[in-house]
């Protein structure tokens, strides 16, 4: 039960299996200078919960991992890089936002959204819910939406480009689809059989079977790619890049980090695993799209927060579509609402 100093949360005291996180009452945060205090309604459990609390850390990130997330035990045992929720109290400076606005917001690299309250700091990633979507859905657009957003700052998408989005039916790969639309690019959508469906329902306009045909070993060229998998580094994929093309490493190891300034130089293309910094003009834009229409929530499966071990567990899968959604609050939508 929550009083005016505790909250309930999902925690994580040690690194390991779906069940070492469990609901528990913390102490409720209180917003600094600068921040904002949101009870949360909705959060996303995503692969980034999965990696950090399992420890499931590109090859070579290891190390460097800990620093930020803890080598014993976690440094901060709430996951959760996202939360929709209504602003419930801010500190004196704060001027961007009052009690009681809807927002949305990326709480990114210091976690805390799977819980009732989380601070966040007025200048960072926080905007304005959209106004025709619930909290389950708006917070969907976070996590895989900043993301693929980021990344396709750093290129150019007009109409006709051609733009490929290797695992395109996770979190960032459905968002990447429907960005690359947005833009006007031709999308072929790299996903298993089974999803389809969903990413031709997103906008895609060729899909690739992955599990029937290797998108690397075709005649095709594309003018960007967006590597959500893990299994596409430059290496393997410089041939399928058009001349002046670009590789958007969203996921990449170490030595794929390393490289790609070199790869970048030498080849022509641009090769990259920096998406910039996040910041609330990225998610107003996100917000901006929702709003008219022109980019939809992809929600798999929504649970409670005391079924949080359900969720990792299905996140742990990997074959999640979209977005896992973490209701903090009562119903407002059905649950496990569909595609
Ligand atoms: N750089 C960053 O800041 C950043 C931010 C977000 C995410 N990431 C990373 O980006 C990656 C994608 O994140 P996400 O949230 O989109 O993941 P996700 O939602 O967990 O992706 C799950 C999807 O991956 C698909 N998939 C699995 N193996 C595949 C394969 N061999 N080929 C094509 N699709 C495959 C699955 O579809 P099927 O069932 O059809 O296989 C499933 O729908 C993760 O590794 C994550 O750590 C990085």
């Amino acid at each position: 039960m929550t009083t005016n100093t505790t909250m309930t949360a999902a925690v994580y005291r040690r690194f390991g299996a779906p069940e070492v996180v469990q609901v528990d009452q913390v102490r409720k945060p209180t917003p600094k200078a600068g921040e904002v205090l949101i009870r949360v309604h909705a959060s996303t459990v995503s692969v980034a919960d999965h990696r950090v609390r399992s420890r499931d850390i590109p090859r070579g990130l290891g190390l460097l991992s800990a620093v930020g997330l803890g080598v014993l035990r976690p440094k901060r045992p709430i996951l959760g890089m996202d939360a929709a929720g209504v602003v419930e109290a801010v500190a004196a400076d704060v001027t961007a936002f009052a009690p009681g606005d809807e927002v949305i917001a990326m709480t990114g690299a210091k976690f805390g959204g799977h819980a009732e309250y989380a601070c966040i700091p007025q200048d960072g990633a926080i905007t304005a819910k959209p106004r025709n979507l619930s909290f389950e859905q708006s917070v969907t657009f976070v996590f895989g939406g900043i993301t693929a957003h980021g990344f396709f700052k750093k290129v150019t998408i007009r109409p006709g480009t051609t733009v490929l989005v290797n695992g395109a039916s996770g979190a960032v790969g459905t968002a990447a689809i429907q960005l690359a639309k947005q833009l006007g690019g031709h999308v072929t959508a790299v996903t298993s059989g089974a999803n389809t469906e969903l990413v031709t329902s997103l906008g895609a306009d060729e899909v690739i079977d992955y599990t029937k045909q290797d998108f690397t070993t075709g005649s095709d060229r594309y003018d960007v790619i967006v590597e959500c998998v893990g299994n596409a580094p430059f290496e393997r994929v410089a041939e399928s890049l058009n001349p002046g093309g670009a590789l958007l490493l969203v996921i990449a190891d170490l030595q794929g980090m390393l490289r790609s300034r070199g790869q970048s130089r030498r080849s022509g293309k641009l090769v990259t695993s920096d998406q910039g910094k996040h910041s609330a003009d990225d998610l107003a834009y996100l917000v901006s799209l929702a709003e008219s229409g022109r980019y939809r929530a992809v929600i798999d499966r929504t649970y409670d927060l005391a079924d949080i071990v359900e969720a990792h567990r299905y996140v742990d899968t990997g074959r999640k579509r979209g977005n896992v959604v973490l209701r903090l609050t009562t119903p407002t939508t059905p649950r496990n609402q569909g595609l």
